[in-house]
């Protein structure tokens, strides 16, 4: 009874955002963006992200956290896949981005597009497109992606830091920090299920394992035969750059699907701020719901990324179409204060 009312609340929460999302909160980003232009695009990045989670599906995490790390530093402009230049760090050089891969993918699909449709699609919608193929490979979870974003010529390490949530983070910074790019508690807890693939490296959660407080050597909201096991993958002389790495999601850990839940609620979570979800009621229950239903969480992940995907976009005539995801048009960066 209890739980049918919460997802009832959840449906009503969801609608909304569908609403605001077709009424232009989504800033006028549209489903099949390139059906004249480039009718090509969405099967061409569908076919090199298909290729590449063949032979390695840690693509399909890489390619989702990608999208997100663009998203949440300066909107959905690519700004992520571009390189440093002398003098100016970019955001792929943050201490935050360590584990950022599948650069080489995006560069794939943009090679053989602009083949096709040249100084058409932008590298911002191509990764968009691509963390949705990830999700249909690695969850059977599809959705349109609404498109038209146009690439920015910024990319600032030292931006990074103020804008992405940290992984020591508590209930009430993530859900500041989502709040500051109007994403709601409900969709915080909805997106952190991208954290059912993909894995992390002991410095994202070895404060949970030594040293945690004064009573107590790891952080007690472990569950501890997993701590144990932390400990033996993650001794506490590890070094920061130590390429051991973690499944976030130790039941499934290589299917995007409601399975994160069910280990947040046996204190499986491996990071500070996945253990956070369970400790204020509004994320709790959403917890609960994904939880018990698989085919809810399935159901709001979709909407809650295309939300995401509209952050702060640049549309029309904004931006450029960047025919090198990895520069900017001209070769180098148009550095300027906005
Ligand atoms: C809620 C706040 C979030 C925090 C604090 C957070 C933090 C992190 C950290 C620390 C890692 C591991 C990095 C490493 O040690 O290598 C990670 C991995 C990952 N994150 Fe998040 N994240 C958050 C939300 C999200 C969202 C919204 C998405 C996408 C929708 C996402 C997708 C991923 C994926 C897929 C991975 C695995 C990457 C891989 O295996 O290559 N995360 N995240
Ligand atoms: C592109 O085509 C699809 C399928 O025919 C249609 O649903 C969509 O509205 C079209 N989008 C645009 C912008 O033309
Ligand atoms: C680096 O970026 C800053 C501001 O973001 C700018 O003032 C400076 O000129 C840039 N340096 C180079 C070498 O482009
Ligand atoms: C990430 O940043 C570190 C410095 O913090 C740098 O050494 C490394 O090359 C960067 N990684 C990528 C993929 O750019
Ligand atoms: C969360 O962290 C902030 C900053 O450290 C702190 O001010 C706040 O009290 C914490 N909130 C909770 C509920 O622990
Ligand atoms: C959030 O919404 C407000 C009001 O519509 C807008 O001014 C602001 O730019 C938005 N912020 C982001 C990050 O989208
Ligand atoms: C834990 O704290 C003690 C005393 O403060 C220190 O000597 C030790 O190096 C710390 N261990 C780790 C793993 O940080
Ligand atoms: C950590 O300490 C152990 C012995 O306590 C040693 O065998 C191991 O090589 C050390 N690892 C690192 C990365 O220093």
């Amino acid at each position: 009874m209890f739980l049918s009312v919460q997802v009832i609340e959840l449906l009503l929460s969801v609608v909304l955002v569908v609403l605001v999302v077709v009424n232009g909160g989504g800033d006028q980003l549209e489903i099949g963006f390139y059906n004249e232009s480039c009718p090509s695009a969405e099967e061409t990045v569908q076919w090199v992200v298909a290729r590449a989670y063949k032979s390695n599906p840690i693509i399909a995490p890489a390619l989702i956290r990608l999208h997100f790390h663009d998203c949440f530093v300066r909107g959905c402009d690519g700004s992520v896949l571009l390189d440093s230049i002398p003098g100016n760090a970019s955001e792929k050089e943050s201490e935050i981005n360590k584990s950022l891969q599948g650069f080489n993918i995006i560069d794939e699909a943009k090679a053989m597009i602009e083949a096709q449709c040249p100084h058409i699609v932008s590298c911002a919608d191509i990764l968009a497109f691509a963390a949705r193929d990830s999700s249909t490979l690695s969850g059977k979870i599809d959705y349109q992606v609404p498109a038209g974003r146009r690439d920015g010529t910024i990319s600032l390490a030292s931006e990074v830091e103020a804008n992405l949530p940290s992984p020591l983070f508590n209930a009430t910074q993530l859900i500041a920090n989502f709040e500051s790019k109007n994403l709601t508690a409900q969709e915080m807890v909805t997106l952190a299920g991208a954290h059912s693939i993909g894995v992390a490296h002991c410095n994202s959660f070895i404060n949970r394992l030594y040293n945690f407080s004064e009573i107590s050597d790891e952080d007690p909201s472990l569950n501890p035969i997993y701590a144990l096991m932390l400990k033996m993958k993650c001794p506490s002389n590890v070094t920061s750059t130590d390429p051991t790495i973690v499944p976030l999601d130790s039941l499934t850990p290589e299917i995007l699907d409601n399975k994160y839940y069910v280990g947040l609620k046996l204190h499986l979570g491996l990071l500070t701020s996945d253990e956070a979800l369970l400790t204020n009621k509004t994320l709790e229950d959403m917890v609960n719901i994904f939880a018990n239903d698989p085919k809810v969480w399935a159901w709001a992940f979709p909407q809650a990324i295309v939300k995401m995907g509209g952050i702060e976009v640049l549309t029309g005539t904004e931006g450029e179409i960047r025919i090198n995801c990895s520069v900017v048009n001209g070769g180098s960066f148009a550095f300027s204060d906005q």
